[in-house]
């Protein structure tokens, strides 16, 4: 049986259809801004790999959210994205070592494949005191990420406290918490969000493996294919916004049901994502498709900028 064969063979044990598979490369391959014609190129990065690029996932000041909605991915199933498309060196929630064990393992991973492995960043960075508000094995954060950021072909930083220093950089930050970027002064790739959706980070890799490079960015490291338009700009309810028709005017929730969000304080015209098309969990739905005000999670400062969320500005 060839490798595509036993991969959709793998999907069908888990009840998932080629159709449904295919429907999924398709969406994949829209977020990504590629046109029709690339949707078997990119069914065929999950179900013949012929590269298995290394990563080293390092965590620091976070909720590990971003892990966790990663893992919520359907498609694929978290363990092909990680067993079969990447090798995954070191991941300090999903890998069996613990301890020194685990310590050593981040270093072997580092030194055997010095500038090829991706490093993806979760959690962001204290920098005062020499970076002594957060470690990890009696090191701190900064130390870790100045020792293996550097090493890397690339580094995505992913969810908004790895790119812009998140909750922990919020006023007063008293430990000085900074995206990874900015603590140790390099260029990541930045895919925020709180948390950042799955189809982003995964669209940003099946990019860089089917062509051979990363995604065109903005000026702030994010990708365009997720990060080029406003929230607002694809928002189903916006017609209710060009006709001055809020939520806020009607009598119930249930009648509000459908209605622009702007009057409860939605920051969707300040914050740029794909929520609206991308949407989560296997695209069931988003916040103001549920009827919750977008609060600006993907922008950087949202916590000092956007706050308090429920009013309007
Ligand atoms: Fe814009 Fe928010 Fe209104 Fe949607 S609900 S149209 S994002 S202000
Ligand atoms: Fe975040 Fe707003 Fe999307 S709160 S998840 S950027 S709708």
């Amino acid at each position: 049986m060839g490798k595509e064969e036993e991969y959709f063979g793998r999907l069908a044990a888990r009840g998932v259809s080629r159709r449904s598979f295919m429907k999924y490369c398709t969406a994949l391959t829209a977020t990504m801004g590629l046109s029709a014609a690339y949707v078997p190129k990119v069914a065929e990065v999950f179900a013949q790999p012929t590269q298995r690029p290394p990563v080293v996932w390092l965590h620091f000041a976070e909720c590990t959210g971003c892990s966790e909605s990663l893992l919520r991915s359907q498609y694929p199933y978290v363990d092909d994205l990680v067993l079969e498309v990447l090798s995954l060196e070191y991941h300090e929630t999903l890998m069996a070592a613990a301890g020194h064990q685990a310590e050593e393992a981040l270093q072997a991973a580092v030194k055997k494949y010095d500038g090829k492995f991706i490093c993806v960043v979760e959690g962001a960075v204290a920098t005062a005191y020499d970076g002594g508000y957060g470690k990890v094995g009696g090191r701190t954060f900064l130390e870790i990420a100045k020792e293996v950021v550097p090493h890397a072909a690339a580094t995505i930083a992913y969810g908004t406290c790895a790119c812009f220093g998140g909750i922990q950089a919020a006023k007063p930050n008293p430990g000085g918490y900074k995206g990874v970027g900015d603590a140790i002064g390099v260029k990541t790739l930045n895919i925020p969000g709180c948390p950042p959706n799955p189809i982003n980070l995964v669209g940003t890799i099946v990019n860089y493996l089917l062509l051979g490079k990363l995604p065109e960015l903005d000026e702030r490291g994010r990708p365009l294919f997720a990060y080029g338009k406003t929230v607002h700009d694809q928002c189903p309810r916006r017609a209710h916004f060009e006709n001055g028709e809020f939520a806020e005017s009607f009598g119930s929730p249930e009648a509000a049901m459908g209605y622009c969000l702007y009057k409860l304080g939605c920051r969707g015209p300040e914050t740029y994502n794909n929520c609206p098309v991308a949407k989560f969990n296997d695209g069931t739905s988003w916040p103001v498709e549920a009827g919750a005000p977008c609060i600006g999670c993907s922008q950087p400062d949202f916590w000092d900028t956007m706050t308090p969320f429920y009013e309007e500005f």
